[in-house]
């Protein structure tokens, strides 16, 4: 989606002092879910395939994990995708009609893949693969061929879906995905495309701390 004049300025000042505003990585997650999430990457260290974040916005979580991976000496690739201009209009109308809230349409719209690798590098990360794409378009193969571990944070019911149907046949046996904003509280609608997408495989729907899990079993 262009930006708007307003939207572009917004940009313009975050680049030139992205070095004071990102200086410490700002995860969106909140702090049990990236417990979660790290918790996920360690115990999958051993799984093989790539661990993937789908929907990376600044790329703070990114920074974060991908340093983990580092630390624990399990240095995996980290794939983070994210459209890097927010949402997609089509698939916030569909929410919206879900009760999405209309004040968080332009969240996450300014941005763009040099903002978030400037940042990725000054956190000392830019081992981070960035793709660009809407996940609902994007084909498949542009994703990791085999992963160990997924975190799907889209927000919006369609792009989990697709996040999902995409990611799922990827997942080595002893893999896990994470899909956030899955509890009754949020406005967002993440709850149903992950309901959609347990209820077609035939598989339990099972949260932790709001997030949306899948396990697939080990051989
Ligand atoms: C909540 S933010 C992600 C936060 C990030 N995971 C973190 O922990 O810091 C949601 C992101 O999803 C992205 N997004 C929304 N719809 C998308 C789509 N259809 N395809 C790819 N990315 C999308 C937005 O651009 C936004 O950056």
């Amino acid at each position: 989606m262009p930006m708007t004049m307003r939207g572009r300025l917004t940009y313009v000042r975050r680049r030139a002092l992205a070095r004071w505003l990102y200086r410490r990585p700002l995860s969106q997650l909140n702090p049990e879910r990236l417990y979660l999430w790290a918790q996920a990457i360690i115990e999958t260290a051993g799984v093989p395939g790539a661990v993937v974040e789908i929907g990376c916005a600044s790329g703070g979580t990114s920074a974060h994990c991908y340093r983990l991976l580092q630390n624990i000496g399990a240095p995996k690739r980290y794939v983070a995708v994210d459209t890097f201009s927010g949402f997609v209009p089509e698939q916030f109308d569909h929410d919206v009609q879900l009760g999405t809230p209309e004040a968080v349409r332009y969240g996450f719209s300014v941005s763009s893949p040099a903002l978030v690798r400037q940042i990725l590098r000054q956190l000392g990360a830019s081992g981070v693969e960035l793709v660009r794409g809407d996940i609902v378009a994007m084909p498949a193969d542009r994703l990791p061929r085999q992963i160990s571990t997924a975190l799907v944070d889209v927000d919006l019911s369609h792009p989990v879906h697709a996040a999902l149907t995409k990611t799922w046949p990827l997942v080595a046996p002893g893999g896990v995905v994470l899909v956030d904003d899955c509890d009754r509280r949020t406005g967002f609608r993440a709850r149903a495309g992950f309901q959609r997408f347990c209820a077609e495989q035939g598989m339990p729907e099972r949260y932790e701390y709001g997030m949306g899990v899948l396990h697939r079993p080990p051989l």
